[in-house]
């Protein structure tokens, strides 16, 4: 019986469970912090919280974390490291990865998604529904880039970087660490580190 844990019983981790179940994964249960107050997660049972998870980590031959916020995912996902959860990547059928590309632990892809030679996608990255992540892109640990985002080649975001739904990002540009990059932005320029940027052409919002 392949059995797959995700942790975070949230629309995103519908997302994934639907992926895990169209790869063959035969069963998948829920964990969340909100249990025992969240008992379901649309079809799929919840069955405990994080702690729960670890208690029962040898139950399952792949743990996923299923949180959308990439600082919430990179410490629930370092933490079942620590554990040694057997974190797995969940690449939907598909999502068009090259040979020549790297998807990283815990990372997920999902449908319609491509990643062109030489792309690396890092631990617990998300490629969202119908993202393109050109070749020679650097996606950092815990970045996400949104549904239809489009990355063009040799495309660096760094760890936690968030691209919004429909924007695009001029090859070799390269967001800093805890970018947000708004939907629908055009981004033509270098994004520093913690910046929001929005707009055609994609402009630094205010503090
Ligand atoms: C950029 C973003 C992070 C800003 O969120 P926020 O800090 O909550 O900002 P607000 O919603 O308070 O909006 C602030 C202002 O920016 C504008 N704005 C927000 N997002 C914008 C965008 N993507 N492009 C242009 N303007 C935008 C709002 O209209 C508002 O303008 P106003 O002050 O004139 O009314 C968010 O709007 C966004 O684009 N998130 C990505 C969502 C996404 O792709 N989700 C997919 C998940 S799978």
């Amino acid at each position: 019986m392949k059995h797959l844990a995700i942790l975070g019983a949230s629309g995103h981790g519908k997302v994934i469970a639907d992926a895990a179940e169209q790869l063959g994964w035969q069963q998948v249960t829920f964990f969340d912090d909100a249990w025992p107050q969240v008992k379901k997660n649309g079809p799929w049972d919840v069955q405990g919280d994080t702690e729960s998870l670890i208690a029962r980590l040898s139950d399952f031959e792949g743990v996923v974390v299923g949180i959308g916020n990439n600082r919430i995912r990179s410490e629930k996902h370092r933490l079942l490291s620590v554990a040694e959860a057997n974190l797995v990547s969940i690449i939907h059928p598909s999502a068009i990865v090259s040979p020549h590309a790297s998807v990283g632990f815990g990372a997920v892809v999902f449908a319609n998604a491509v990643i062109n030679p030489c792309a690396v996608v890092g631990a617990g990255a998300i490629v969202n529904t119908g993202a393109i992540v050109e070749h020679d892109c650097v996606v950092g640990d815990f970045a996400h880039v949104s549904p239809n985002a489009v990355l063009a080649g040799g495309v660096t975001l760094g760890e936690e970087v968030w691209v919004g739904a429909c924007a695009s990002v001029r090859q070799l540009i390269s967001v800093g660490r805890d970018g947000i990059v708004g939907m629908g932005a055009v981004v033509t320029k270098d994004v520093e580190s913690g910046a929001t940027v929005m707009g055609n052409p994609a402009r630094t919002r205010n503090q």
